[in-house]
């Protein structure tokens, strides 16, 4: 649990406006259906002035497409401006630390910081900086704006979350999406169960049987086998690709079993050919690029609440 919220940091700041988005478990249900609010202002057309000519800095120390460039195409669609940070080429390459690097962009007097890092809770070390962050993924933990672009995309569909039955498939030990997930649509009085290779399912989850979830859920979220954060104990159950898919991939035949009005998910990127088969990522049912498109509306939403705007 890290040690301060938004408004604390807000408090101990003296600006009462910036606003700090590490998880979700922090803001309450209001607080969060307003940021569904202004994301969806922002997909019918609406501005925000008091963005323009803010200067944002992008660091992400962990890989990204969607994540990094839809924080960017919102950052343009608000016109501030963009301080885009490659850790390749930057001075971590001679040693210089997470903390250090923050720090140096705080003190070029940037606005607003959009982070991903691969350590949990790495937004505790930054607790005495004095700019807002938005956390853009954090190891296995949360990933407070996918879980609110994939909240837009159930409303859009459904109307409503209450009662919705969602099933989480695959690997939910090592997904910060499925982590923010389940506390939220739980909060929301979403049913959620989870489904997917018991190595990596976690403790006390709500296990459904996969080809059952497939019959009787409204949103089916697949996830990708996230390889490059399993030890050596999970490696050695891991199955085939084909196995894999034999067993909890979306294919033709599920997609005929599906209740009628379901819909696909999957935060991406997605391996073709085993969590899903070519022909589900633009089947009918998928929404997997409508959660894409609402990912830059909740973006510009998060920003606009950073920077002040609501
Ligand atoms: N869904 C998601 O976070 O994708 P990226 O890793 O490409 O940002």
């Amino acid at each position: 649990m890290h040690k301060r919220r938004s408004e604390d940091w807000a408090l101990e700041s003296g600006c009462y406006f910036l606003k700090n988005l590490y998880n979700l478990s922090d803001l309450s249900l209001e607080e969060i259906l307003l940021i569904l609010q202004e994301a969806e202002a922002f997909r019918h057309g609406a501005t925000f002035e008091g963005a323009a000519g803010k200067i944002v800095a992008n660091l992400f120390f962990e890989p990204s497409t969607r994540t990094h460039y839809s924080f960017q195409t919102a950052q343009l669609r608000l016109n501030c401006k963009i301080l885009d940070f490659m850790p390749e080429t930057s001075s971590m390459r001679k040693g210089e630390t997470f903390y250090d690097t923050v720090k140096t962009f705080e003190s070029f007097g940037i606005d607003l910081a959009i982070i991903r890092h691969s350590q949990n809770e790495y937004y505790n070390q930054l607790e005495n900086l004095n700019i807002p962050f938005i956390n853009a993924g954090d190891g296995t933990g949360n990933h407070p704006t996918q879980s609110l672009l994939d909240l837009m995309t159930i409303r859009q569909e459904f109307g409503h979350f209450d009662g919705l039955r969602v099933a989480i498939v695959g690997d939910i030990r090592h997904s910060r999406v499925a982590h923010t997930n389940i506390g939220i649509m739980q909060r929301l009085g979403m049913e959620v169960y989870t489904s997917g290779p018991e190595q990596l399912r976690d403790a006390n989850d709500n296990y459904i049987d996969f080809d059952k979830a497939v019959r009787t859920m409204d949103v089916i979220m697949l996830l990708r086998v996230q390889h490059e954060r399993h030890s050596e104990r999970t490696q050695m159950y891991e199955l085939s690709p084909q196995e894999y898919n034999r067993l909890y991939g979306m294919n033709h035949e599920r997609l005929e079993m599906m209740k009628p009005g379901a819909i696909i998910m999957h935060p991406a990127p997605f391996n073709r050919g085993v969590e899903l088969s070519d022909e589900v990522v633009e089947c009918p049912q998928s929404r997997i690029f409508k959660q894409v498109q609402n990912g830059v509306f909740v973006r510009m939403a998060a920003i606009k609440r950073a920077l002040g705007g609501f």
